[in-house]
């Protein structure tokens, strides 16, 4: 691709700016193809669709940030919630003033376009609060507590992974295995297919040539990518009938593929030979916490709010009151499910901060790999690309960022480049 490319809010949007990506509603309906020309039309359509954004050739995003002008005030409105949200403290690395600058953009962005700068997600996270907590005990909850496996035993179709995912395994662990036989098991799955050849046209790839075929797919982006493709749609696919009043799925699942596509490209930065493992690992991290939400939504209900008085992330609130966290719960649900050990083994130490180890009570301390997760979820959390239910950023210790090798210019350059591959990877997993 040739020139620069930058997000233009609605407003600034003029007559024969081209489109540098397909434009969709918020629903996910198509509305224009990437390379058309804009009219005053269009962007009065867009308007009425619900579209605050487009991708523009020929833009970057210091000219975007011009032609907003954004005024004093609401720059300093963005600003306190970043220091709210990440607060500065003597332990401030280069990486953490970098994502608090970043922070305070973004949210400045959203209040100028007309966010009301009260963090309208996360509230959205768990909507008829007053809902849950009239409607009684949560469960039947044994005298001896509420133990990780007597939540994992409660919900039958938790433990009824979709088969597609054991198909491709079953295939790949043949000997005969090629990417023949395995396009075969893909095509039988419409949606798989459809969303395998999204994600392969996607900037998460970035081939330069469209690949409009499964066999060519699975030859390009190869088994690994695959089989963690079918593992996604396979998951999200069992949470889909969680009720939208417990647990906004969407808002969760945009943590969730922000979280995985940060650490994968901090896993890239780092040259690390698996890189898509961290993309799942993601993608997987707090799935504890739907158990947590869906099983027990009153003494979740009141956890969210006693971290949010405590000005703590919501991961200390479980441990203090449960004894464990959703990632330590999530790793067992994800050992039902036979997930590979080193998929688990991120998912459960993501919240095991470098010295902070007497605060879990697992006893688990970040590997250097789990460190990148832990970092993903922490610009995926500064960031507020959805929310799968903490206020509070967790606030990484310096030794965190040592560990994963970053500097505040390359932190930039990711978190760019991620914001664009989340916003495809959505319209990949979540438009069906
Ligand atoms: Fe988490
Ligand atoms: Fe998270």
């Amino acid at each position: 691709m040739t020139g620069s490319v930058g997000r233009v809010k609605v407003g600034n949007l003029k007559a024969g700016m081209v489109l540098a990506s397909d434009l969709k509603a918020p629903n996910g309906r198509f509305i224009l193809a990437k390379g058309a020309a804009l009219s005053d039309k269009h962007t009065r359509m867009m308007k009425v669709w619900g579209v605050v954004e487009a991708d523009i050739e020929g833009t970057d995003d210091a000219e975007v940030q011009e032609k907003t002008r954004i005024d004093e005030d609401t720059a300093r409105k963005g600003e306190g919630i970043a220091s709210l949200l990440l607060p500065p403290g003597d332990d401030d690395h280069g990486c953490l003033a970098e994502l608090r600058r970043l922070c305070g953009l973004r949210f400045t962005e959203r209040i100028a376009a007309g966010a009301s700068g009260s963090f309208p997600e996360l509230e959205e996270l768990h909507r008829p609060r007053a809902d849950i907590l009239r409607a009684g005990p949560d469960v039947d909850i044994p005298e001896e507590g509420v133990s990780p496996e007597f939540l994992l035993r409660q919900d039958v179709r938790l433990a009824s992974f979709p088969d597609i995912y054991f198909k491709i395994r079953e295939v790949l662990n043949s000997p005969i295995s090629s990417a023949t036989h395995i396009a075969q098991v893909v095509g039988k799955d419409p949606s798989l297919t459809v969303r395998l050849l999204r994600l392969v046209n996607s900037s998460f790839y970035g081939f330069p040539a469209p690949i409009t075929s499964i066999p060519r797919a699975v030859a390009i982006i190869g088994t690994n990518e695959l089989t963690s493709l079918a593992l996604a749609v396979s998951t999200i696919s069992v949470f889909k009938h969680v009720p939208p009043h417990m647990v906004d799925m969407k808002s969760f699942w945009k943590h969730s593929i922000s979280c995985g596509v940060f650490s994968r490209l901090l896993a890239f930065s780092r040259r690390h030979p698996s890189e898509e493992r961290f993309f799942l690992a993601g993608l997987l991290h707090d799935l504890g916490r739907i158990i947590l939400l869906t099983r027990l939504p009153r003494m979740m209900t009141s956890l969210m709010e006693h971290a949010k008085r405590a000005r703590r992330p919501l991961v200390e609130s479980e441990r203090a009151f449960l004894g464990y966290d959703h990632a330590m719960l999530g790793n067992r649900l994800l050992e039902q499910w036979n997930i590979p050990e080193p998929i688990r083994d991120l998912v459960k130490r993501h919240h095991a901060v470098p010295g902070a180890e007497g605060n879990d009570p697992a006893g688990e301390t970040a590997s250097g790999d789990a460190v990148l997760v832990h970092l993903g979820d922490v610009i995926a959390n500064a960031l507020r690309v959805g929310t799968s239910g903490s206020f509070f950023v967790p606030v990484p210790e310096s030794r965190a960022w040592d560990l994963a090798e970053l500097t505040p210019p390359a932190l930039e350059s990711i978190v760019k480049q991620g914001e664009r591959q989340v916003r495809e990877i959505m319209n990949v997993f979540l438009v069906f």
